[in-house]
């Protein structure tokens, strides 16, 4: 069987990754908000979730104990449901995509993370994505310390939230290695900033990118200012 594949992209797909704690999630909808007010058609979505399917994977992947095999075989067929029903058609109508973490995020947790095996991984990425990759990621990075200590500070931890900080400090080398294999598709964020530095420094990651101006025409709608 020839491997299935997506209609041509005419949108822009970008991404959000850090360790859990970083703090990226607060920034996507500012960023949305943002690129709306420039005149994109945003599509805001996450991993592992984004469909109906996804979303229930997700609910398992987080909550119920399996091995790193099931981890990675659980968030793939999220990724494909997803991908095949929101990433892919949003792109080929010419939307940006922002989603809050890809497989760079599989790389990290389940390669970096939990030591499985890369080469599986890499397989897999190939048979679910048929070639699909962000246009560029925006890698939120901060150190495990400081990620443990504001994530105590606003929520209950789920499953990966409640590894120790030997974890989190391999997941962030296992970041730091993707992006130093694709320098020209990461941009790192100093995620120890004030908010609003943080801040600044997405939007002027995305905003530098020369084809953003594809997907938004440039012109700050006063009305819907972010
Ligand atoms: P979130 O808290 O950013 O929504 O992400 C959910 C958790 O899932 C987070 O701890 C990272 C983890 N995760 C993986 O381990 N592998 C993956 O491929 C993805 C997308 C997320």
């Amino acid at each position: 069987m020839s491997q299935p594949s997506f209609p041509p992209a005419h949108g822009r797909f970008v991404t959000f990754e850090g360790i859990d704690g970083a703090g990226k999630s607060s920034h996507i909808e500012a960023l949305a908000e943002w690129a709306r007010a420039r005149g994109a058609e945003v599509v805001l979505t996450r991993e592992p979730g984004g469909t109906p399917l996804a979303e229930r994977l997700r609910e398992l992947f987080l909550h119920e104990g399996m091995d790193a095999l099931t981890e990675a075989l659980l968030v793939f067929a999220a990724r494909r449901d997803h991908l095949s029903r929101v990433i892919a058609p949003a792109l080929a109508r010419g939307a940006l995509v922002l989603c809050d973490r890809f497989t760079d995020a599989t790389f990290a947790y389940q390669g970096a993370g939990r030591g499985f095996d890369l080469a599986v991984l890499a397989q897999l990425e190939t048979w679910v994505q048929a070639g699909r990759q962000p246009d560029l990621t925006l890698w939120f990075d901060v150190h495990p310390g400081e990620a443990a200590r504001r994530r105590a500070a606003v929520r209950s931890a789920d499953r990966l939230e409640r590894e120790d900080e030997a974890f989190f400090a391999r997941v962030r080398d296992g970041y730091a290695q993707r992006a130093h294999a694709a320098p020209a598709r990461f941009a790192r964020i100093d995620a120890a900033q004030t908010r609003e530095a943080v801040r600044a420094d997405a939007i002027a990651a995305l905003a530098s990118r020369p084809w953003f101006a594809d997907t938004a025409d440039g012109q700050e709608r006063p009305d819907e200012r972010a």
